[in-house]
């Protein structure tokens, strides 16, 4: 990035993450505090938005505060102040949202609404400064799955989505209905290292077809399988069904790459911290010869670092973003 760097505070509440962190110019993290509210909502099998806001609300003073304190700042020396305003859920969004414009009137620092989704994108170049579009990514999380070529900052086009369950969705439920509890995702990635990934020859949803998703017939399939074998091993159900996730997952965003001639490939979101995903997308990748950036976890799982980073970009390119906007819980990239 050009001209004098900027130093912005971010703060993410779309989910069930309250966090803040303190990043300058996009790409040098000073301090990155996620506080999760995994505990509150594990009983109930998922998030339950009315817990999270409220959790939000308790906890984001706090967690401001710390992630300040743990960059050795001060309010005053802020030059931007960013929260995800969308996708997400409402309440949640509501409170992060508020809380940034309040800073943004006390200090008189501009307020920068940023996506979820471009934060998720962005996350890569935090893990390697001089990572640059053009690229193609992967944003694969509980509420989405995104392939995305990235032409440039800003200059997006989604070149595939899920038509059904996201991918983190899909982990959630098979989970859910393993027995294996809340959240999903890393829980199978566990039981599955015990497993035998070829076990169960489970269905590669349009494998063969473009770059849109699918995960809901995985997932009954999965159900189905289970009812017919009630004695199959848990941990293998689990590795078969990881693999086929990461088989679609891998082979259409390198499809996306071939077709994009981009050759710089990225992952993001919560499902991005997938170690089967992770291992098999460096050793595809590499053989195919293309440069591949894999953040690590507490870069692809929820977290401000990504938010103040994307900010330091739009605010350069678009300018502030007024105080009289609200939060868009079904707001899209591109
Ligand atoms: O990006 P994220 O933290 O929050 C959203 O924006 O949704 O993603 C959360 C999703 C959940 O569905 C969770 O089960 C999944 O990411 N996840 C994983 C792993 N860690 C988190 N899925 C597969 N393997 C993991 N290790
Ligand atoms: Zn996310």
């Amino acid at each position: 990035m050009t001209g004098v760097p900027l130093r912005v505070l971010g703060i993410e509440t779309s989910c069930d993450e309250t966090a803040a962190a303190v990043v300058d110019d996009g790409r040098d993290t000073l301090s990155s505090v996620v506080a999760s509210q995994a505990d509150l909502h594990a009983r109930f099998g998922g998030v339950v938005p009315e817990i999270a806001s409220r959790a939000h609300v308790e906890l984001i003073n706090d967690v401001i505060a710390q992630a300040l304190v743990e960059a050795g700042v001060a309010l005053g020396d802020l030059d931007a102040i960013a929260a995800t305003h969308g996708p997400g859920l409402a309440g949640a969004l509501l409170v992060g949202v508020s809380a940034a414009k309040a800073l943004a009137l006390v200090t008189g620092a501009p307020y920068v609404g940023v996506n979820h989704h471009e934060a998720h994108m962005y996350a890569a170049m935090l893990d390697d400064p001089a990572l640059e579009p053009p690229m193609c990514t992967l944003v694969a999380s509980g509420g989405h799955t995104l392939l995305v070529a990235m032409d440039g900052h800003g200059s997006y086009r989604v070149l595939g989505q899920t038509v059904d369950d996201a991918a983190g969705e899909a982990f959630d439920k098979v989970a859910r209905f393993l027995g294996l509890g809340y959240p999903g995702g890393p829980a199978i990635d566990r039981v599955a290292l015990e497993g035998d990934p070829t076990a169960i020859p489970f269905p590669r949803p349009m494998l063969a077809d473009g770059l849109d998703f699918s995960f809901s017939g995985l997932k009954t399939a999965v159900v189905n399988y289970v009812r017919r074998n009630p004695d199959a091993e848990v941990a293998d159900i689990a590795a078969s069904f990881q693999a086929a996730v990461v088989d679609v997952l891998v082979t259409k965003l390198l499809r996306a790459a071939q077709e994009t001639g981009m050759t710089t490939v990225v992952i993001g979101g919560g499902v991005a911290a997938n170690s089967a995903l992770r291992t098999r997308l460096l050793d595809e990748a590499d053989a195919a010869g293309l440069r591949v950036v894999v953040p690590p976890l507490a870069l692809c799982t929820d977290n401000a670092a990504m938010i103040a980073a994307v900010a330091a970009y739009r605010l350069r390119a678009d300018g502030p973003t007024p105080l009289d906007s609200g939060a868009t819980p079904n707001l899209r990239l591109a």
